[in-house]
Order: C-alpha cells, then structure tokens, then sequence
C-alpha cells in the first residue's frame, strides 16, 4: 500500500466514524460505532538482499519480523507496514537510497543496515530528516562516535567492541606476533584498530597487515605470504559469503594446522554449515554464542527455528532485539512516533532483555554488553567463557557521551 492509500483509508475511517456519531446523536442509526484505528507505522528495512552480506541481511529481517508478529503484528498499538530496500552493500548507494526511503517513501522508522560504508550514507540522511533509526548491524564508529544523534541507535556492537577484547585471548594462548587480515573498508579498517589497541596493551605485536578490497575473496597470494611469514598467528575480519571463503581457502592453503587463526566471531556466525570441517576449533569473540542458558535464547531460538526451518545467529539477535527497542520506545509514547524525546529517553533507559543476555545502552546509544569467548564445535559456536564483562565502546568524539 502507497502513503496515498494510507491516508485516504486514514480519511474515510475518520469520516465515517464522525458521521456515524452524528447519526446515533439523531436516534436514526443503532448499529455499532466504527472504531477509528491509528494509521499503520511505516517500518523501513533498508538491508543488503543480495550479494556478500544477503544472508545477514535475512537473519535480520526475520527475526524483526518474528518479534512484531509475536506481538500480534503491533507495537505501542500501531500495525506495522514494511517498505524494503535492497541496499547491495553498495557504499555508492547509500545516500540515494536512504533518501529514497526516507524522504520519497516517508517511513516513520528506519532500520538498517549491515554494511558500515552504506551506514555512513544512512547515518547523514538519519540526521538531517530526524527518522528515527536503529542499527541492527553495522559497526560503522562515527554512528555511535562524532556522528552520534538522540535519534540513532543500534541493537548490534560497534566495530571496536567485539574485536577489543581478542588480543588478550590470543595472548593468553601464547602467541605474541600476528599477521591482520581483511577487507580494506571501514569495518576492516575500524576493528583493526580496536584488535591493535588490545593487542598491543598485552605486549603483542603485529607483524603484517593484508587487505583486500571489498569483497574481493582472491584470497590465494596473502595466503602464500603468511605461510611465508611465519607469525604465531592470524588474526581477521570477514563475514557472510567471504568469510566461508576465507575459512576454507586457509584450510586448503595447509596453514589451519600450523598456524591458528582467530578473529572476531562473524567469521564464523551464520556460516558453519557451508564452512564444514575447515571451522572446527577456531576460537572467536563476540557478543552471542551458541549454548548460553538464558531464558530468552531458549525461547527465542525455538521460535525461529518454528517459524523458519533454520538456526538463529548473531544477525537474526540484533533484528529481533531492534523490533524489540522499537517497541519499548514507542510503547512509552503510546504510539505517537512524533513524541520523539519520550521514545528516546524509553530507549535510554531501558534494559533489554536480549537472547545474548541483557544489555543496556550507553549515552551514545550502542549496546553495553558481555562479548563473549567461543569455539567452533559441530555446526555451533559453542559458548566457553566471558572474553569481556559488560564492555562499552568508548564512544570517542561524541557529544552526547
Ligand atoms: C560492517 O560492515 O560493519 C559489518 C559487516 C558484517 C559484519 C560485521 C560488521
């Protein structure tokens, strides 16, 4: 339905619930009165459906929608309507196609995306038209950082924080020297610099740095060169179609024996199946893992799995948890998506009770939350320990933190 359709249904509604008060004021009519129902809340899910990242882009779509319709299809008692964008990953896009959804197709709320290089594109047209915005991905720093606005949030991480805390496990594996290895854009680039942070604070040392292009997976040279290198060990950043890529050409490359690779978990999250025997044991960090006793997963988890046929990952968390910061705001607003300041500071305040564990979030609106320690066993990601308790990005540059 188009936003003319919405309103003239909106118009008729009001029409004939006035005419019908007036008629029964009259005596002439005794049937019912026609309940005015509020407009539905346009919904925008602006997400990448094809290429690289289209199978996170999914995850977070169903699991958004799962929560709504666990919700009888509302939330702060509007229905929801959704108008999706396929975004590509394409950085290219990312203004034109914020505009479009936001200023031609007048969502109420936007959700999006998982890519940080469209997120720098959202996040521009985000605070110049004021829509409310959830981040249900991507890292993208600035979002959270100099960026950072009273109408952004995420549900997700920043791209510091799930990679901080992996030089302190790598060190305590014993391995002091590493090669970095990932996709030269700003995700690769910014969870490079939270690795090397950590990392050096522990005493490690990071002898190489390789980079492709996104999402270049000729994985074949580098390879060679770290076989070449020698380091104690590998640390990355890939994630979706690449990262099954990677996992699997290091393996064939005979480097999986000899030199341990680790990185933060999208490595490994939404890709075991594809990825088969080459994933077995490696370790990773990040803020869900397969195994945590929380009621919440276990509720969470069956229901995706019902409705369908596959096992949530982190994606599908931070979809279902956005539908859930939605609702907390605009449940406190009673519906009103223009009481924007009271929706805000529901959102602030609120604790969420998360399949990862409740979080909170921090003045600059991302995630304070557990980033956790796991291994690859089977087709899970199997929980082993807490890498970091209750980790806040540091939120660097903005002015709200
Ligand atoms: C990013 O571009 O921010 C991103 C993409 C996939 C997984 C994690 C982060």
């Amino acid at each position: 339905m188009n936003d003319n359709n919405v309103s003239s249904k909106r118009r008729s509604l009001l029409k004939g619930a006035a005419g019908a008060a007036g008629l029964a004021a009259t005596g002439i009519l005794h049937a019912p009165a026609v309940i005015a129902q509020p407009a539905r809340l346009k919904v925008g899910l602006m997400l990448p459906y094809t290429g690289t990242y289209a199978a996170l882009g999914n995850a977070i779509t169903n699991a958004f929608k799962l929560y709504i319709a666990e919700k009888g299809g509302k939330v702060g008692g509007r229905e929801i309507e959704y108008v999706v964008l396929d975004d590509e990953s394409e950085p290219a896009k990312g203004v034109d196609n914020a505009n479009r959804i936001v200023n031609r197709d007048k969502v109420d709320v936007l959700v999006g995306t998982v890519h940080s290089g469209v997120q720098a594109g959202m996040v521009k047209v985000s605070r110049e038209s004021g829509v409310l915005s959830i981040i249900p991905n991507a890292g993208f720093g600035a979002a959270t950082g100099q960026l950072c606005a009273p109408n952004i949030f995420r549900s997700s991480f920043s791209n510091w924080q799930t990679i901080h805390p992996l030089g302190k496990v790598m060190m305590e594996k014993g391995h002091k020297s590493c090669v970095w290895i990932s996709w030269k854009y700003a995700a690769g680039e910014e969870m490079f610099g939270g690795f090397k942070e950590g990392y050096e604070k522990v005493g490690g040392k990071i002898v190489k740095e390789m980079w492709l292009p996104f999402p270049n997976v000729e994985f074949q040279a580098l390879l060679t060169e770290i076989a070449a290198a020698k380091p104690d060990a590998v640390a990355c950043f890939f994630a979706g179609g690449g990262a099954v890529k990677f996992v699997k050409d290091y393996d064939a490359a005979g480097l999986k024996g000899k030199i341990p690779l680790y990185g933060n978990g999208f490595v490994t999250d939404g890709t075991l199946q594809a990825q088969g025997s080459s994933a077995q044991g490696l370790l990773t960090t990040l803020h869900y893992a397969d195994g945590l006793e929380f009621p919440k997963d276990k509720t969470f988890r069956l229901a995706y799995a019902k409705a369908y046929k596959l096992q949530p990952d982190v994606y599908a968390v931070q979809g279902y948890d956005a539908a859930q910061m939605l609702d907390v705001g605009l449940s406190a607003a009673k519906g009103d998506i223009k009481a924007q300041k009271q929706i805000v500071a529901a959102i602030e305040k609120a604790t969420i009770d998360s399949p990862r564990g409740r979080f909170t979030i921090s003045r600059a609106h991302n995630p304070v939350q557990d980033i956790y320690l796991r291994q690859v066993v089977g087709e899970s990601n199997k929980f082993v320990g807490i890498a970091w308790k209750n980790l806040s990005d540091p939120a660097r540059g903005c002015s709200m933190a």
